[in-house]
């Protein structure tokens, strides 16, 4: 089988495509054959090692794992034994993130319950952009309680991985969305349904007269004094961390802050590849309330470009890699 590995943090120049061994399913795994993957921020921080301290997990010097990729969507090729409610065929997907990674590659084995069940009416090249992206998009939103229909939420930091999931969560869920972001990625931030998008290299949301009644904060680059203003009373802020610095921050004094000011502030602890996560996120791109963008297709041997361009802030929407 073909696989994309390294053999050392660093940037996308250090992955290659190797040929391994066809990999043999054990007791309780299941071998998909890979349809499509994609891939998030998660993975850019994977491929160089940061933060510095998640080599503590993953390994001092070298990483323990040379596989790459999280998102997948595929068919089951083999099951090993006690494997129940799998059988070759079937359709599939996932976020390997706590499952040895290794979606990019032709075939993967994982364990069998890291595997959700993907709906027939959802094409493969759509459910390998979502599952780890939309799942923090989903878990964000859900983290400041049930949206209403009416409500002003603002998704700072829109444009990457995350923010597109979270505007059509949002736009489901009935909510008036401001999406924050720059340059050419305000389109794309259109035409997955913001209502409203501000550049935030020409604004500062957080100094007009704006509030909002939910501020999701994806971007991380704002103190919560700052954010704080342009919260509605009773508003509610959630921050998908991407420092530790900040997560303590939010998670420690948001409270705090939250309480003195009427408001609610804080983090939320995110739970990666969740089940019941899975099949509501599927149950939105079978509805049409969720469409996937897709920026560009490359191939397993181009996977260095496709990382290149993630970690460099050029994509307008998520990168597929196909074997
Ligand atoms: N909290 C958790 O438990 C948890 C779990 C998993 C992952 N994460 C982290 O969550 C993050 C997920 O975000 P993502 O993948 O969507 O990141 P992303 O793709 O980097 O998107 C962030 C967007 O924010 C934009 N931006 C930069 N500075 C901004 C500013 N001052 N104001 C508004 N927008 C700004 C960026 O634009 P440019 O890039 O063009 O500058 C980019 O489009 C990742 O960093 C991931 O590591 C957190």
């Amino acid at each position: 089988m073909r696989a994309v590995v390294r053999d050392r943090y660093g940037p996308p120049d250090v992955l290659r495509l190797a040929t391994l061994d066809a990999p043999e399913p054990g007791p309780g795994e299941a071998v998909v054959r890979v349809e499509a993957a994609s891939l998030n921020m998660a993975d850019v921080d994977h491929l160089l090692g940061r933060p510095r301290l998640a080599r503590l997990a993953t390994g001092l010097v070298r990483p323990a794992n040379l596989r790459v990729g999280l998102d997948v969507a595929g068919t089951v090729e083999r099951v090993g034994a006690d494997v129940t409610g799998l059988r070759p065929g079937g359709r599939v997907w996932a976020d390997l993130f706590d499952s040895g990674h290794g979606s990019l590659a032709d075939r993967v084995c994982v364990p069998a319950s890291a595997l959700a069940p993907l709906p027939g009416q959802v094409a493969f090249d759509d459910a390998a952009t979502v599952p780890h992206s939309g799942s923090l998009a989903l878990q964000g939103l859900r983290a400041a309680g049930p949206i209403k229909a009416g409500e002003r939420v603002l998704i700072n930091g829109a444009g990457g991985c995350v923010g597109p999931f979270a505007v059509q969560i949002a736009k489901a869920r009935g909510a008036v969305v401001t999406a924050v972001d720059h340059g050419g990625k305000l389109d794309l931030l259109r035409e997955v349904g913001a209502d409203e998008v501000i550049d935030y290299t020409r604004q500062d949301v957080t100094r007009s007269d704006r509030r909002f009644d939910v501020v999701l904060d994806i971007a991380d680059t704002r103190s919560l004094v700052a954010l704080r203003r342009c919260l509605a009373p009773g508003g509610r802020y959630v921050l998908i961390a991407r420092r530790i610095g900040s997560f303590a921050e939010k998670a420690l004094l948001g409270p705090v802050v939250g309480r003195l000011t009427g408001t609610r502030m804080g983090t939320f602890a995110w739970h990666p590849n969740r089940r019941s996560d899975l099949d509501e996120l599927a149950a939105l791109l079978v509805s049409g309330a969720v469409r996937p963008v897709v920026d560009r297709r490359y191939s397993l041997d181009e996977a260095a470009e496709a990382f290149d361009r993630l970690a460099t802030g050029a994509a307008r929407g998520k990168l597929l890699i196909t074997p």
